[in-house]
């Protein structure tokens, strides 16, 4: 914590009043030094604001600072793309500067403590569901890791679309609340389940990697976005290419799909799973909580 000065507002960027931010894995990253070089520091962490804009407008502000001309359309594949606390200061602060490109309206059904939760975590698990995973609503999909940020997101969304979620995690209370939350059922890591999914939701990585490419229907698909236990697992080829499964990277998503994420919440009546509201100044006590995995959803900061 400590004073800083006023961000700077490069030409068509704006200062967003910061009213609530929120944690992700991300910010763990950041600290241990990974995605991030000496010479950026000292820098503001924070991928995810919800706030006001000069003209008084609630928005949410995307965190992808990148040109949609330079990646075909799709900012996320611009190559010099960043996410707000790599190269420019973050969210966890009163106030941050963003493109006004990437000011997307807040819906008025949202509090900002909910709106502050879909920059990130929220908008990767719509792109994972919607735009990579080609499952058709009905078919079945697997959550590895039900209670981080991005799993309990893809539970709530999955369940409306009309998938039909399963779900595994570390403990028993977590696995409870997977199903309140709307998964089908619940499983041990590594459990044999009763019978083979369509797509594998993975964030875990290296612990659930071996799982995820079992429990796959012969042609399923892994839509992997995150590696929280580890990256190098055995690739498991043969089984990869024998089974002609399809592994499928995804990061975030598009300033108009966080747009569509906004509504979907306004139309469905969906909300972001909060596990905690913490003030910026007990920050610390929410990255103590992400790095022992005791949560179930996101932890939000306000300033
Ligand atoms: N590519 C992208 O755009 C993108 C976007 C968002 C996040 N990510 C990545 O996705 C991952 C999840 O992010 P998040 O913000 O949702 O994090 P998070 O809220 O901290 O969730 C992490 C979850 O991983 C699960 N997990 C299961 N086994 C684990 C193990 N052995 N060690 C550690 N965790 C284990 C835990 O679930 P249980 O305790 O329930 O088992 C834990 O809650 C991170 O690696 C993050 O960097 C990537």
């Amino acid at each position: 914590m400590g004073e800083r000065p006023d961000p700077a507002v490069p030409n068509g960027w704006v200062t967003v009043t910061v009213k609530a931010a929120s944690l992700n894995h991300h910010d763990l990253w950041t600290l241990r030094g990974v995605g991030i070089s000496a010479d950026r520091l000292p820098i503001v962490l924070g991928c995810d604001a919800a706030g006001v804009d000069p003209d008084g407008n609630e928005v949410i502000v995307h965190s992808v600072i990148g040109d949609p001309d330079a990646g075909g359309g799709d900012e996320t594949l611009d190559p010099r793309r960043s996410l707000l606390s790599e190269r420019h200061d973050g969210t966890f602060a009163q106030k941050v500067a963003a493109p006004r490109r990437n000011l997307v309206p807040k819906p008025a059904a949202l509090s900002f403590e909910e709106a502050a939760c879909l920059p990130t975590a929220w908008l990767t698990a719509y792109r994972m569901l919607f735009e990579k995973s080609g499952a058709e609503p009905g078919a079945t999909v697997l959550v590895q890791g039900a209670s981080g940020g991005v799993a309990t997101a893809l539970i709530v969304l999955g369940r409306t679309a009309g998938y039909r979620v399963w779900a595994t995690s570390r403990g028993e209370a977590k696995r409870e609340r997977a199903v309140e939350l709307g998964a089908d059922r619940a499983f041990e890591p590594g459990a044999r389940l009763p019978e083979r999914v369509d797509v594998v939701m993975e964030t875990v990585g290296q612990a659930t990697w071996a799982h995820s490419v079992r429990s796959l229907k012969p042609g399923g698909r892994i839509v992997i976005c995150g590696a929280t236990s580890g990256d190098a697992p055995p690739a498991e080829l043969t089984r990869i290419f024998f089974t002609q499964l399809s592994v499928t990277g995804s990061t975030m998503g598009t300033r108009d799909q966080l747009g569509r994420l906004a509504r979907l919440c306004e139309q469905a009546d969906v909300r972001p799973v909060i596990d905690r509201v913490l003030p910026l100044a007990q920050a610390r006590d929410g990255f103590a909580a992400m790095l022992t995995g005791d949560l179930f959803g996101k932890i939000v900061l306000v300033p």
